[in-house]
């Protein structure tokens, strides 16, 4: 096994969850509906008619899933905080019950020797929101903004690691343009505007943050990004490869490296964009860090059947998948790390997740012997490993996820935990995946560097 002394003593070694995913407690202390939970209740959008209205039950379970961070024996916990819980309609004074949950929570990680990494949008946006227009309209980006300084103000002397939103192209592309994921429209003016006010959503939160936060903040963005291959060497195949590329990487990592918005994807989209003067400066606001949220690499056709962008992905041939037939693939987290140290000239990144799910099968016990997703983890901290001994600042791992959890449209068959949860018992059991995830860390944090 590799040392991956590139990686720094220094280095976080993480898990990470989303609020939505795992806490349930819809209803508990003042939390008012988020665009998650109205999508749940729309017949046919989730697999199985599944909800998130209990998931892991981790509002009220957290003392246990402090334990399992512990049994890993991560240094490092990334989650994300119920905007509907701290301003449950979107706007107005904080609703003191559900912010006291957070408090709390960072209060039992610093206790335990745990930094938090807080995200402040994980995709569930206060319905009442959605009702003036959602991210369609601009004022939620200064909603945002006032959601994210309350929170700083009140964390901010405990928490330094902060990131404003987790994966715009999500919240986006997949749900106001293909309407798989909350609010589930489909309309490309629709999700060009909701991308552009989530990235201007984006810069004035970390204006925010760095105005309301004690001390020296350290703020990004999480991007999930996929390097995007051509399907043949045909000219028609690269230029669809290249669009792929605009779409899903570009778009997101070009505005806020202070570059605009890419030319030839605007040109393709055909919406024009607000012409506000001083927000590409807003968006562009410097960061500490970018976030690489890593799961796949995409190989793309050209086929002008599909509108507006003329591709659609193909699988690779032999390729090993994951449960949601999604490419195993390592090398590509080392292509993207090393393309956004050279080609972005990120100051530092984390790997904010990285994860797979696969069919697991648990003992009588509710032991998992996940060998394959232990695999996929050992070979993704060693493409990082890579990356790092290249050069790319690579600061810290966040395994996706702690806990099997609520997977969006998916609803809870495909699992992506370290540890295993019975939804009828709500029991937890660490995998052989976290088990071995538990020696890396103990092996290797606090190596002396090479
Ligand atoms: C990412 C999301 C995360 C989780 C993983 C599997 O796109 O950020 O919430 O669902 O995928």
């Amino acid at each position: 096994m590799d040392d991956y002394s590139a990686l720094g003593t220094d280095f976080a070694w993480g898990v990470a969850t989303s609020a939505f995913q795992i806490e349930g407690a819809l209803d508990a202390d003042g939390r008012q509906p988020s665009i998650w939970d109205d999508f749940c209740r729309t017949p046919g959008t989730i697999d199985g008619g599944d909800t998130g209205a209990v998931a892991c039950d981790s509002y009220r379970r957290w003392p246990e899933d402090l334990a399992l961070l512990n049994q890993v024996g991560v240094n490092s916990y990334r989650f994300s905080i119920a905007w509907p819980r701290v301003q449950p309609t979107g706007r107005g004074p904080v609703n003191e019950p559900g912010l006291a949950y957070y408090d709390r929570l960072v209060d039992d990680l610093l206790a335990a020797g745990i930094r938090p990494f807080a995200t402040l949008y994980h995709w569930d946006l206060p319905s009442a929101l959605q009702h003036e227009g959602g991210w369609t309209a601009r004022d939620t980006a200064y909603r945002f903004a006032d959601y994210a300084g309350l929170v700083a103000q009140r964390l901010g002397d405990r928490v330094s690691d902060w990131v404003t939103l987790n994966e715009p192209l999500c919240s986006a592309w997949i749900g106001h343009l293909e309407g798989r994921m909350a609010p589930g429209t489909r309309d490309l003016r629709s999700a060009v505007y909701a991308s552009y006010h989530l990235l201007l959503a984006h810069g004035l939160g970390v204006e925010a943050v760095r105005a309301a936060a004690t001390g020296t903040p350290s703020i990004g963005i999480v991007n999930n990004l996929s390097p995007c291959e051509p399907a043949s060497t045909s000219e028609a195949d690269r230029l669809a490869a290249r669009r792929a590329d605009g779409h899903t990487n570009r778009w997101w990592l070009d505005p806020i490296s202070d570059r605009g918005f890419p030319e030839d994807m605007v040109a393709l989209y055909g919406v024009p964009l607000p012409q506000v003067a001083g927000d590409l400066d807003t968006i562009a606001a410097p960061l500490d860090f970018l976030g690489l949220n890593y799961y796949m690499r995409m190989r793309v056709r050209h086929d002008p059947s599909v509108a507006t962008l003329g591709y659609r992905e193909v699988p690779v041939a032999g390729a090993k998948t994951t449960a949601l037939g999604w490419e195993v693939h390592a090398p590509g987290l080392e292509e993207l790390l090393l393309r956004l140290t050279k080609d972005y000239g990120a100051p530092a990144i984390y790997v904010t997740e990285n994860g797979a799910a696969f069919l697991d099968e648990p003992d009588a016990n509710g032991y998992v012997e996940d060998s394959d997703r232990a695999d996929y983890l050992l070979e993704h901290v060693e493409a990082m490993s890579s990356a790092a001994a290249q050069g790319a600042p690579v600061k810290g791992y966040f395994a996706w996820s702690l806990l099997d959890n609520f997977e969006w449209s998916y609803g809870y068959w495909p699992r992506f935990g370290l540890a295993h949860v019975d939804f009828e018992s709500q029991r937890r059991t660490l995998k052989l995946s976290g088990e071995i995830y538990a020696r890396l860390i103990r092996e290797h944090a606090g190596r002396p560097q090479a």
